[in-house]
């Protein structure tokens, strides 16, 4: 490689690249999880699709919150971006899921707590917030067809109705939009540190996932087969 320059075509990876290369094996355990596969093929009772949609309510909240705090910083900016906003979409969800007195039905799980409080420290580590953000947005723009796909076959949600969270009608092309994402962070520039701030961060971001995931699991899929 050359040694003249120290500018970032000498980076041997761009860093979205990086970052997807470096938590791929953390999305696979969480993508593995047996709540997850159950939702996937259609056998978790619909009791547990809208218990996830409650403990997303709390997690999108501490993210939105958190998002519209960093609006203006200039790292945190490359990502923001209302359109992605959940919490409204969540929020009808609940309305048809769980039903209109849903506020007062719904809490948040220990591990739902423990998520949203990591993500509420991000507002003053704007690198950090990132990687929440990639985590659960990219995440919902990717996997996220599958599990309305699944849904709406499983609980008869063909309308739509409870999936407003699956359903990003206001960013377009979602390849493009998510094409854009990464040239975004990439365009950062961001230093090592930073990047590996980031890597770390994301990492303990599907770590946390998991556990929201593992603990719904516990009480919604018991007597499911094995
Ligand atoms: C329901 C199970 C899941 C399925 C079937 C699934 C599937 C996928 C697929 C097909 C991609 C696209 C890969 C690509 O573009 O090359 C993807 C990417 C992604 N997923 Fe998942 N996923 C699931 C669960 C999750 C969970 C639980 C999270 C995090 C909370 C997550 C976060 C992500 C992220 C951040 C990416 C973007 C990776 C990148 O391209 O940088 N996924 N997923």
């Amino acid at each position: 490689m050359s040694t003249g320059s120290a500018s970032s075509d000498d980076t041997p990876a761009v860093f979205s690249t990086r970052l997807k290369a470096a938590t791929w094996d953390a999305h696979h355990e969480a993508e593995q999880q047996g709540f997850t596969r159950a939702l996937l093929d259609g056998s978790l009772p619909r009791e547990g699709f809208a218990a996830m949609a409650a403990q997303h309510y709390f997690a999108y909240t501490a993210l939105e919150e958190v998002g519209r705090a960093l609006a203006d910083d200039p790292v945190a900016a490359a990502v923001v971006d209302p359109a992605l906003f959940r919490v409204p979409a969540l929020e009808r969800d609940l309305a048809a899921l769980v039903g209109p007195d849903w506020r007062d039905l719904v809490s948040p799980s220990r591990p739902t707590r423990t998520y949203a409080a990591r993500i509420e420290q991000m507002a003053d580590d704007p690198a950090g917030y990132i990687a929440h953000h990639y985590t659960r947005y990219i995440g919902d723009l990717s996997g996220g067809r599958f599990i309305r796909r699944a849904a709406a076959h499983a609980y008869g949600l063909t309308d739509g109705t409870g999936l407003a969270f699956y359903a990003f009608d206001q960013v377009g092309s979602l390849p493009r939009f998510k094409e854009g994402y990464r040239a975004r962070i990439d365009a950062l520039g961001l230093d090592e540190a930073a990047q590996r701030r980031v890597v770390r961060e994301t990492r303990l971001a599907y770590q946390l996932n998991t556990e929201v995931l593992a603990d719904l699991e516990r009480t919604h899929t018991t007597g499911l087969a094995a």
